[in-house]
């Protein structure tokens, strides 16, 4: 009414203009700021392995950060917000022109008319998936059918078929959500990574998934797409896989891109086919941190291009809720996972005398690869092997010890890790510093050259400093950046290790679970008998004082100060530069904030920047950043 009355009044944000207009004649071709590309897409695991492969060469680094995010089915969109107003809404057409969708979008509450936001960007374009939910679809069926009208196949199919309609007020009735992962063009604002952009995304009003992970490597990416595999069902829409991005937008352009899609993301697409096949037994498998797996075993069938024998059961709480049995016939399917789940019993196809799974006394109440004792870890719902020097934990803790964030031992790889333990050639981390190059040499795929390299890389990584060995040494919880914070409160193990709990959460950024992790594994007569070989072996087990930060030349201007790193570097890598930072005694930090000192800024630096300009603080490039470090010594 108020709106009718004073007509100077309406603004485009109004709830009222969500449903406004006369049915259009025909939607208006327009040309997206960006051009919404596709995606390569993949079935297969190895696959991605080679993508990231890709990645990793054409950038020439060791390590990529990533983001995985569901691959939302639904249908693309792409809004235009002008100073934090929606001005236009676009499908994705042929990637270049779409049809002008507004008023159809306008009607899907989920979008916000304005950017919840004080300063939102001159322009910026959005970009996500409308969907309508299961529960939404189904009843939009019921309806049609009563209403005699032709049904939808499924939910994306409804979705599109509501987008294309000509009259809003149609629409508006129609059950439809979106949500948003992606930005095209912007002015106004710039992103350093992408997990920023989906900040961002948020922090403007806009839905984004509830699921989605920062990974350190193709490792963790593939540990995270099957992690969205088995929550698939949290999300209020139907997703047909995962999408892989490489998190620092300044490399994209270097990636450059395909025939249609960049090179920077790919999707990994979750095969959905069944099949049914009999559970022959139930096999258990020791994980990397004792876990154990319980496995079926199959009648060998064929399911999406290959034969597949073994499906794995997660633990004894799925088997029993499932109520999977020894010779009960099973659907499986592949969904994202390495090996396939299992994810029903045909129960009139269960034999006679079929009991239910104990998986304890399956094993006899023993670890299946060295028949140590095992327990139940209540939080978890999993069963664990409880000897450290387990060979299945010991590679693992090997690899960990080994790898470049903790000892950096060069040469050290996955295969001849397996063979020093299946040779009994390594029965802890202790016994790596007694192996001798003619052992080696006898080993597969070892020579005389490579055997020398892995025993003096042993030998000089002797002298670590003293936060690789905290790292290394495995300690649940402890990462990389708890064990630098410990190194440099308790700069000798000793003393570490006689620190009590109180102590230790006293220092920063360690939690009273990190806390009694630490004290724990200290005060295992196990773990203490493998310090103590450790230190016969000659590892060093404190910090010479000018590895210590507080002995850092304390003139230089960065002792003591909070500093930022953003953008691309020349002559340093993100390792590279953090270390330089702390040996002059300087905080790296993650963040800008009011906080920080300086921020050192290379090429394509983009949000940082712009908050480092905002807070006044001091900027300096990669050159100035030299001399100034060079000033203090
Ligand atoms: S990124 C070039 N992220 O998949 C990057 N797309 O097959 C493409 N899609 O047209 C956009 N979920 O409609 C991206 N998390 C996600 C996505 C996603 C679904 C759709 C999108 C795109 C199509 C490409």
């Amino acid at each position: 009414d108020l709106e009718d009355q004073h007509p100077e009044l309406v603004t485009p944000d109004s709830p009222t203009q969500r449903v406004g207009g006369r049915p259009l004649k025909e939607f208006a071709s327009v040309q997206h700021l960006k051009p919404m590309m596709s995606l390569d897409n993949t079935y297969d695991l190895d696959e991605l392995r080679e993508f990231d492969k890709r990645v990793r060469k054409i950038l020439d680094t060791d390590d990529t950060g990533y983001v995985l995010e569901p691959k939302v089915d639904g249908v693309s969109l792409n809004l235009l917000y002008e100073d934090g107003i929606l001005v236009r809404a676009a499908t994705r057409g042929d990637g270049t022109t779409g049809d002008d969708i507004t008023a159809n979008a306008k009607t899907i509450r989920a979008i916000p008319l304005r950017l919840t936001m004080d300063s939102p960007p001159a322009r910026i374009e959005i970009r996500g998936e409308v969907f309508m939910s299961i529960e939404g679809f189904r009843k939009l069926n019921e309806q049609r059918e009563k209403a005699g009208e032709s049904l939808f196949a499924n939910p994306r199919n409804s979705t599109a078929g509501s987008l294309k309609l000509l009259d809003p007020s149609i629409v508006a009735k129609r059950p439809l959500d979106a949500v948003f992962y992606a930005v095209g063009a912007a002015e106004g604002v710039a992103f350093d990574t992408h997990h920023e952009e989906i900040q961002f995304l948020e922090k403007a009003g806009l839905p984004v998934p509830a699921l989605w992970w920062q990974c350190e490597g193709i490792d963790e990416v593939i540990e995270k797409a099957q992690e969205l595999a088995e929550k698939e069902q949290e999300l209020p829409y139907e997703i047909d896989g995962a999408v892989i991005k490489v998190d620092d937008l300044s490399t994209w352009d270097t990636l450059g891109t395909t025939a249609k899609a960049p090179r920077y993301a790919i999707a990994y697409k979750y095969s959905h086919e069944q099949a049914e096949t009999v559970i022959r037994d139930i096999t258990v498998q020791v994980g990397r941190t004792g876990t154990l797996t319980p496995v079926a075993e199959l009648e060998p069938v064929f399911l999406d291009g290959s034969t597949i024998s073994r499906a794995t059961l997660h633990n004894e709480e799925e088997i029993k809720r499932k109520d999977i049995r020894i010779g009960d016939t099973v659907i499986i399917e592949k969904a994202g996972q390495v090996i396939p789940a299992v994810v029903e019993v045909v129960q009139n196809k269960r034999p006679d005398g079929a009991s239910p799974f104990n998986l304890k006394e399956h094993l006899g109440g023993a670890c299946p690869v060295c028949g140590g004792p095992i327990s139940r870890d209540p939080e978890f719902v999993a069963w664990r092997c409880d000897n450290i020097s387990c060979p299945a934990q010991l590679k693992r803790a090997i690899r960990h010890f080994v790898s470049r964030k903790a000892m950096d031992i060069e040469g050290l790889g996955d295969v001849l890790v397996d063979q020093l333990v299946d040779q009994n050639l390594a029965k802890d981390l202790a016994d790596l510093y007694s192996l001798s190059a003619e052992q080696l040499e006898k080993l597969e795929r070892m020579g005389r050259k490579s055997s020398d390299n892995v025993i003096q890389a042993l030998e000089e990584s002797k002298s670590r400093e003293l936060w690789r060995l905290i790292h290394g040494l495995g300690i649940p919880h402890v990462g990389e950046g708890a064990a630098r914070k410990l190194a440099a409160a308790y700069p000798s193990l000793d003393t570490l290790r006689g620190a009590d709990k109180e102590a230790l959460e006293d220092v920063e950024d360690i939690g009273a679970i990190m806390a009694d992790a630490i004290h724990e594994f200290f005060n295992n007569e196990k773990n203490a008998e493998l310090i103590q070989r450790l230190r016969a072996a000659g590892l060093r087990m404190e910090d010479e004082p000018q590895n210590h930060a507080d002995d850092a030349d304390q003139d230089n201007p960065f002792f003591g100060k909070t500093v930022v790193v953003t953008g691309t570097l020349s002559s340093y890598t993100r390792d590279e530069i953090q270390d330089v930072l702390r040996s002059l005694g300087a905080h790296p930090a993650g963040s800008v904030s009011k906080k920080t000192d300086f921020l050192i800024a290379g090429e394509k630096a983009g949000s940082k920047r712009k908050k480092a300009e905002q807070l006044g603080v001091t900027i300096l490039d990669e050159k100035a950043f030299r001399e100034k470090a060079e000033q203090g010594g």
